[in-house]
């Protein structure tokens, strides 16, 4: 496995992600814990960071039990790290150094740059620029305006970059990775989808033993994936509940209950929707309607894990981006929403917990799901917020608002996928506006809802911007909608990125 030590880079996730589409498993640890039991590492990469080597409060772990020793490779921060601290010089660029640029390769047949184009493209993001390398190392690449772009350390297998290969601008990262890890550190390709899954079942079957197992379905493909690797290794011993708190869009629990019961799932359905709908009973705020939200889920969750006798564990589908946050360099990041806490379980549950995903990124949860064969109905699936629909419906929430904007939202993903355009946007859903405006429907005056239709592409939700739907199909869904659901006369389509606004309203 490979070692990313983070000095708080907004890109350490991503050479994360380019590390494990080569196959190989990499592991994130913040520089002020290095690990110093490096056994399992075959490989080290230094990520970037918002300092500068030159600031007195400049992270500055202690790498002497790994430079030298293992594999080592700087990326910007990184670089900089290693050549500042080893006798090199570092100093503020003198032209701004950021955007691409193009490498040229000074010294010819290293490994590093093996099959990678001559003036290949790489992406740069920096201040300082390190004028004097160390004195046992070689320059390997520059651009025109970086001279110590690339750099090696004569005799160590230490490599210092200043571009961010993990960048798809940086047109032959992926293939530079691939060098350092594969062909100068030997590390094996062998991570897989199907060798997790063989791996995640043995341990989990010699963890649990014969323990039993609860975990709450969303519908969602998180903890779908999580359930099917459970049920793998210990079957009948997993008890699956799912919730339906009123507020699934049209027909969906109904629908991925059975898909549940059909792979073979111990699953029970509970439906709580009046439950929920007296928790919502005129709540208006978008945050107490999620605390509602999630005081109604606890205790109805805890009521049927009660009923089930001798439960040991609660299985989770935390996912590897929740954990990296929670123990990452810059803490957990400030709170926008109040969805973003892990974990959120009462303490008198006191059931150990089991994540059998908390090492994957979400690609790699759809392609293990796809490798258990898990129906492409529910692998594709766009992402859906716990709250569901309440925070769709702006102001309060109603059994008939939420009718209403099941109707709605069920014509437009019936459209998008009629149009072969589902799978093309990250997240759809329709928006419930409390307004109603004027509008004539044959000779008769209405005075009725607006809603507004959400389309947006994404890699992960942080930031997001709104689909270029074609007018026709606007249209057609627009008018659908006005014909088919009562109560609404208006649609407007939500034209608004991530930052500034969010992809839900609420
Ligand atoms: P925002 O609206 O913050 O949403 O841009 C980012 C992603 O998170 C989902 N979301 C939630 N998911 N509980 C959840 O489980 C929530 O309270 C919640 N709020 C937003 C949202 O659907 C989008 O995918």
């Amino acid at each position: 496995s490979v070692l990313i030590l983070d000095f708080g880079s907004q890109y350490t996730q991503l050479i994360a992600r380019r590390v494990r589409e080569l196959n190989i498993y990499c592991e994130i640890h913040p520089f002020h814990k290095v690990p110093q039991d490096l056994s399992a590492f075959k490989a080290v990469i230094l990520s970037g960071s918002p300092f500068s080597v030159r600031s007195d409060d400049a992270p500055h772990p202690d790498l002497s039990h790994i430079k030298g020793k293992l594999p080592l490779l700087g990326v910007c921060y990184g670089a900089q790290y290693l050549a500042h601290f080893h006798g090199g010089k570092v100093a503020p660029s003198s032209t701004r150094e950021y955007g691409r640029a193009n490498l040229t390769v000074v010294k010819d047949a290293e490994t590093l740059f093996e099959n990678i184009t001559e003036n290949s493209q790489v992406w740069m993001s920096h201040s300082d620029t390190i004028k004097e390398l160390p004195a046992n190392a070689i320059t390997l690449a520059s651009t025109q305006d970086v001279l110590n772009a690339a750099y090696r350390v004569d005799g160590e297998e230490t490599y210092g970059i200043q571009f961010h290969p993990e960048v798809y601008h940086s047109t032959d990262g992926k293939q530079l990775l691939h060098n350092f890890l594969i062909e100068i550190a030997g590390v094996v390709p062998d991570w897989t989808p199907g060798a997790f899954v063989d791996m995640t079942v043995a341990e989990l079957k010699e963890k649990i033993g014969e323990d039993k197992v609860v975990l709450g379905l969303s519908g969602g493909v998180d903890s779908s994936v999580a359930a099917i690797l459970l049920h793998k290794a210990i079957g009948e011993n997993l008890y699956c509940i799912f919730v339906n708190n009123g507020l699934l869009r049209k027909n969906e629990f109904d629908e991925v209950l059975h898909q549940y019961k059909d792979m073979g799932l111990n699953v029970k359905g509970v439906d709580a929707t009046a439950r929920f709908m007296d928790a919502l009973k005129d709540i208006s705020d978008p945050e107490l309607k999620r605390k509602a939200i999630g005081r109604a889920f606890i205790e109805v969750f805890d009521d049927e894990a009660h009923a089930i006798e001798d439960v040991t564990y609660l299985a989770q589908g935390t996912i590897y981006p929740d954990v990296i946050e929670s123990i990452s360099v810059n803490g957990p990041s400030a709170t926008i929403k109040s969805h973003h806490n892990v974990g959120g379980l009462p303490d008198f549950m006191k059931l150990k917990i089991v994540e059998p995903l908390r090492m994957l990124f979400k690609d790699e949860v759809r392609r293990v799901g796809a490798e258990m064969g898990m129906a492409t109905n529910l692998l594709g699936r766009h992402p859906f917020p716990g709250p569901g629909l309440a925070i769709r419906i702006l102001g309060d929430v109603d059994l008939e608002k939420v009718r209403l904007l099941q109707e709605a939202d069920a014509i437009f993903i019936a459209n998008l996928k009629k149009w072969k355009l589902y799978d093309k946007v990250w997240q759809a859903g329709v928006i419930l506006l409390p307004v109603n405006s004027v509008g004539v429907m044959g000779d008769e005056r209405t005075y009725e809802k607006c809603v507004a239709l959400r389309a947006v592409e994404s890699t992960d939700g942080m930031t997001a911007d709104w689909v270029d739907l074609p007018y026709k199909f606007l249209q057609d869904t627009s008018n659908e909608i006005i014909n088919k659901v009562k109560g609404v006369n208006r649609v407007v389509y939500d034209i608004s990125s991530k930052p500034p606004a969010t992809i839900e309203w609420e």
